[in-house]
């Protein structure tokens, strides 16, 4: 028997279930700006099937990408859900009428954030909710974290959340996230540009914990650079395709979820499965400079 394409890129867990490593992100599914609605909803749909149809079993999404266009989107094109597919959300934030990023952090807030989710999304547990913890709105910062995670941990008692995990943290956080509740993931800006979680990826890898770097194409402001060009060029692949390729050989423990609005885009991305990188190739791509230019980051 032939090994289906998707899983050669191999599997993580993730909470109690495992999970390919090729996922996919929804942010791209709103408006522009992740505002509003898509331009297309139809395409937007065809994506999320298309995703499904490929073996995806991994999509990370938010209810404030929208606001709430994107898990209704999600629930229009795949409801009722394959049951294999882990759906991970985020919550902290909410979206001002200027489309502006706000922090919504409070008990209230993070309660609604949830029922928001499991509304819109048509379900009654969510299976990982990330606190994406806006301390920081563009990248980490310091800030205790314990009073958001004990709004979680209780809502998980409740039976509204399987499990949780953190975005846009620091490691002083990620320890004292997990003195309160399991974490069962990390989600940070990570690509290969951007690599300030080197240290911290190779940690949890010990500690078996996944890491789901966003902006894995460097979101906002994609990746450019002449060595990624020319590293594609001679593997007869693109450089988005290389920049994943990368990703996929930097940690065991690392699970992507690239975000396009396109089907296009979404078959190139999940091509990588099949895309090996030779030694001298990884060693030219390590070698591009590490820069943390500071992207609006959601
Ligand atoms: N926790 C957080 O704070 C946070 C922040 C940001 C994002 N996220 C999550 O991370 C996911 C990934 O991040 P992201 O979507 O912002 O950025 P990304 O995956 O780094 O890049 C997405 C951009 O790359 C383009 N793209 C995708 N595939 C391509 C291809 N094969 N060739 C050329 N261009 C391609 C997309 O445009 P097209 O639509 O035209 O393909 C889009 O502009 C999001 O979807 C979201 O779920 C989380």
């Amino acid at each position: 028997m032939t090994t289906p394409r998707l899983d050669k890129a191999g599997t993580y867990k993730l909470g109690h279930r495992t999970v390919k490593r090729l996922g996919y992100g929804a942010m791209q599914l709103a408006g522009p700006g992740v505002f509003g609605p898509p331009k297309d909803p139809a395409a937007a749909r065809a994506v999320l099937r298309e995703a499904i149809a490929a073996g995806v079993n991994h999509i990370d999404t938010s209810d404030f990408y929208g606001p709430h266009v994107t898990n209704q989107t999600i629930r229009a094109a795949l409801h009722p859900y394959p049951d294999d597919l882990v759906i991970v959300t985020k919550i902290s934030a909410r979206r001002g009428a200027d489309a502006s990023w706000i922090p919504a952090m409070s008990p209230a807030e993070l309660t609604q954030a949830l029922h928001d989710n499991l509304r819109n999304l048509g379900i009654d547990v969510i299976e990982v909710v990330n606190f994406r913890s806006m301390h920081g709105i563009h990248g980490p910062a310091e800030g205790s974290i314990e009073p958001q995670l004990t709004v979680l941990a209780d809502l998980q008692r409740q039976g509204l959340i399987r499990h949780i995990g953190l975005s846009n943290v620091t490691p002083a956080q990620i320890a004292e996230g997990r003195r309160i509740c399991e974490i069962v993931c990390v989600q940070n800006q990570y690509n290969l540009a951007h690599r300030d979680d080197d240290a911290l990826i190779d940690a949890l890898a010990r500690d078996g914990i996944p890491y789901v770097p966003f902006f894995p194409l460097g979101g906002f402001t994609p990746l450019q650079s002449s060595t990624l060009s020319k590293v594609a060029e001679g593997a007869g692949a693109t450089p988005m395709q290389v920049a994943l390729a990368w990703l996929l050989r930097r940690a065991p423990n690392i699970l992507l979820i690239p975000g396009t609005s396109s089907v296009a885009h979404l078959r190139e991305n999940l091509d990588v499965a099949e895309l090996e990188l030779s030694e001298d190739a990884m060693r030219e791509l390590n070698g591009i400079a590490a820069h943390s230019e500071k992207t609006p980051a959601h």
